[in-house]
């Protein structure tokens, strides 16, 4: 149901018919209840005689609250004034007369210009005239038709303020019991009751429809196991140059140089893709005294650090390295670790730091690996802290 407020009136007062020049007098009159007035409509606020009950005694908060009503009616000058209506209908008619010329125009300018059949510069003279001409027509026609009417519908139609009375959303308690006895009807006609074949079989049917989303789930690949906990990395194993393979001594590693390994013979392994995905290293040279934390130079040489490049936020390869603050930086998400710091985090979204691989030397001066990184490299993942 829907009801008409004139001049403000909320429901339940004198109708008040909005002749638009009684809107003065009629203002005391329109708010909804006893003693209260609209806002600004010269009552004296919300709450009638001015008393506030009070919810627990101390005084803070109100009871109840008066319905205020709506705001006054505001009447434009086109409801007032016949010859601001005309005004306004003629405005509105010269945006669709303008609409309309748009729309003649596209049509001309369609058939009228024709690039078929011209060539060089005179068909590109042809297009682009015909392009310009026809975006001009449409955009005419479709901007000043909706132009005229927001005009239209903002100077000349309704515009007094409309409540909507909502039912209650609950059914009928009528209605509510027949659509139990529709359930139950068409429950008994179905025979679901008695033609336990058909019903034992539906069930037998709907149970294991679960497992067709299941089942594809093993196309995800075999689990991991315990292959993310580890790396090719073992003790003794050479540290060899990513891609060129060759073995490094420390005097290869200038100060503040970066160096990318791999383990020597990693593309040996049965799955070297994977393998040298996990087993990517950094090898750093600080100066021995830029190394302060106590096992970071246990597991250094000569002031050689090597850490795992893949980052531990999301698993990007950490492949910038900034010399003279010695922070490598992730690329993807800008996560920052500070070398000197054993690659501590010092920005960004990484939770921690890279794991770095032991390093020691062999009897012939090559650098290599004494054990595999302490620590699952790359991201977290659930059954991380089981290794
Ligand atoms: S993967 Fe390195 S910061 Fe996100």
């Amino acid at each position: 149901m829907t009801e008409r407020i004139h001049d403000g009136t909320a429901g339940g007062t004198d109708d008040v018919q909005g002749s638009p020049d009684t809107t003065d007098s009629s203002n005391s009159a329109l708010m909804g209840t006893e003693g209260t007035s609209a806002p600004g409509a010269g009552g004296d606020g919300a709450h009638g005689d001015g008393e506030l009950a009070t919810r627990d005694g101390h005084g803070e908060l109100p009871a109840r609250f008066e319905n205020p009503g709506l705001p006054a009616h505001v009447y434009r000058r086109s409801d007032i004034d016949p010859k601001a209506a005309i005004r306004r209908e003629r405005e509105v008619a010269t945006f669709f007369g303008l609409s309309t010329l748009g729309t003649v125009l596209f049509i001309v300018a369609y058939f009228a210009i024709k690039p078929a059949g011209k060539s060089g510069t005179d068909l590109l003279d042809a297009v682009s005239l015909s392009t310009k001409l026809l975006g001009l027509g449409l955009g005419l026609a479709l901007f000043c038709i909706g132009v005229g009417a927001i005009h239209w519908a903002k100077t000349l139609m309704p515009d007094d303020e409309v409540v909507a009375v909502r039912k209650p959303m609950r059914s009928s308690d009528e209605d509510r019991a027949d659509a139990v006895a529709a359930l139950k009807d068409g429950a008994a006609g179905a025979g679901l009751g008695r033609r336990k074949l058909i019903r034992n079989s539906l069930l037998g049917a709907l149970a294991p429809l679960g497992l067709l989303a299941i089942i594809p789930l093993r196309d995800l690949g075999p689990l991991p196991g315990a292959s993310l906990a580890y790396t090719a990395w073992k003790p003794g194993r050479r540290l060899v140059t990513d891609p060129t393979g060759r073995p490094i001594k420390a005097a290869d590693v200038p100060i503040g140089g970066v160096i990318h390994v791999q383990p020597e013979g990693i593309d040996d392994a049965e799955h070297p893709i994977d393998e040298r995905a996990k087993a990517t290293t950094l090898v750093i040279r600080l100066e021995p005294d830029e190394i302060t934390d106590p096992k970071q130079k246990k597991w250094a040489v000569d002031g050689i650090v090597a850490y795992s490049k893949v980052c531990t936020h999301v698993g990007c390869p950490v492949g910038l390295y900034e010399q003279q603050t010695h922070h490598l930086l992730c690329p993807c998400h800008q996560s920052t670790f500070d070398v000197t710091k054993d690659c501590a985090v010092i920005f960004g979204p990484a939770a921690r730091p890279l794991p770095q691989l032991p390093l020691a030397v062999d009897s012939q001066g090559y650098l290599v690996s004494s054990e595999d990184f302490q620590e699952p490299i790359g991201p977290s993942f659930w059954e991380r802290g089981e290794r």
